[in-house]
């Protein structure tokens, strides 16, 4: 069941001269809903208000919150009505846009952002968070581009790329950048403990600064740094996240080689997926 508003108003119909559409401008947050309640929403704002100053748009947070708001918790806004099972558990998408006309690159600064909101019910995985997922190297490379490393901005085709790399068997995908550090996920960001110590690859040439990261970030000792690919084989354990499904631990590594190395599911993975559970009610 997918719910949408488009700046407050209940449809899904959206001008086909977006520049969303027509140029990838603009940003998104993908939100994990539980009993009707946003998890992280003022982090996603945050990020959000980051990414509209760097794009300079120019939001009226006041009013997405009010749209956010009356979307979770109203369902008069809903077309079909909801099953008890979907409410319990849902996935916030918000799509933030420089708006439709306009042609060629130059944007218009009297330009209004366009808000689309669309609420869907969401399946969690208890078996990835449990027993663990296969991750896939990915040859699909993350640009280096510190004015838009970060952001969730809606330019998103390295991802689409090294999801296609993804065999059946290999939830997630390792992607690094060109200069072969390693940065996250295809979906997530990823986390090591290596002697002993939590440690992710630092975001500032590429990458999405993640709300689950930041949030780890502040309740764990977590070293932020550069990571190579060599440096994959020595961890201890590995796990990915993001601020929808959580926590997955990583139970082995497929390499671009055809190699697999396996992983054990570690005490550092176990607490930050109890810290999370804790703290947000999301399993894994
Ligand atoms: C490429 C990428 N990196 C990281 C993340 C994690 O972000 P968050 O924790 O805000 O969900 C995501 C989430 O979708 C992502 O797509």
């Amino acid at each position: 069941v997918v719910k949408s508003l488009i700046n407050g108003h209940v449809t899904d119909v959206i001008d086909v001269s977006n520049r969303g559409l027509a140029y990838g401008d603009g940003l998104f947050e993908t939100i994990r809903v539980i009993d009707k309640s946003p998890v992280w929403l003022g982090q996603h704002l945050a990020r959000l208000r980051r990414g509209c100053d760097r794009l300079q748009l120019n939001l009226d947070e006041t009013l997405l919150r009010a749209e956010i708001s009356s979307l979770c918790q109203t369902s008069d806004a809903v077309n079909h009505p909801v099953a008890d099972q979907d409410v319990a558990d849902q996935v916030l998408k918000v799509i933030i846009t420089r708006g439709a006309g306009g042609r060629g690159y130059r944007p218009d600064p009297r330009q209004g952002v366009e808000r689309i909101l669309q609420l869907s019910s969401y399946v969690a995985d208890p078996n990835s968070s449990q027993q663990g997922i296969a991750l896939f190297t990915c040859k699909t490379r993350l640009a280096r581009q510190p004015l838009l490393a970060g952001l969730k901005h809606l330019n998103r085709l390295e991802q689409v790329l090294a999801a296609a790399e993804l065999p059946i068997d290999c939830r997630e995908g390792l992607m690094q950048d060109t200069a072969g550090l390693v940065i996250e996920g295809t979906r997530s960001n990823v986390f090591f403990v290596i002697a002993g110590q939590l440690c992710t690859p630092s975001l500032a040439q590429a990458g999405i600064d993640g709300v689950l990261r930041e949030w780890l970030c502040d309740v764990m000792s977590v070293q932020i740094r550069q990571i190579g690919s060599a440096e994959i084989d020595a961890a201890q354990e590995i796990f990915v996240g993001n601020s929808v499904f959580g926590i997955y631990p990583v139970t082995s590594v497929h390499g671009v080689n055809g190699a697999i190395t396996p992983f054990q599911v570690g005490e550092m993975t176990r607490a930050c997926q109890a810290q999370l559970h804790q703290a947000t009610g999301i399993i894994g």
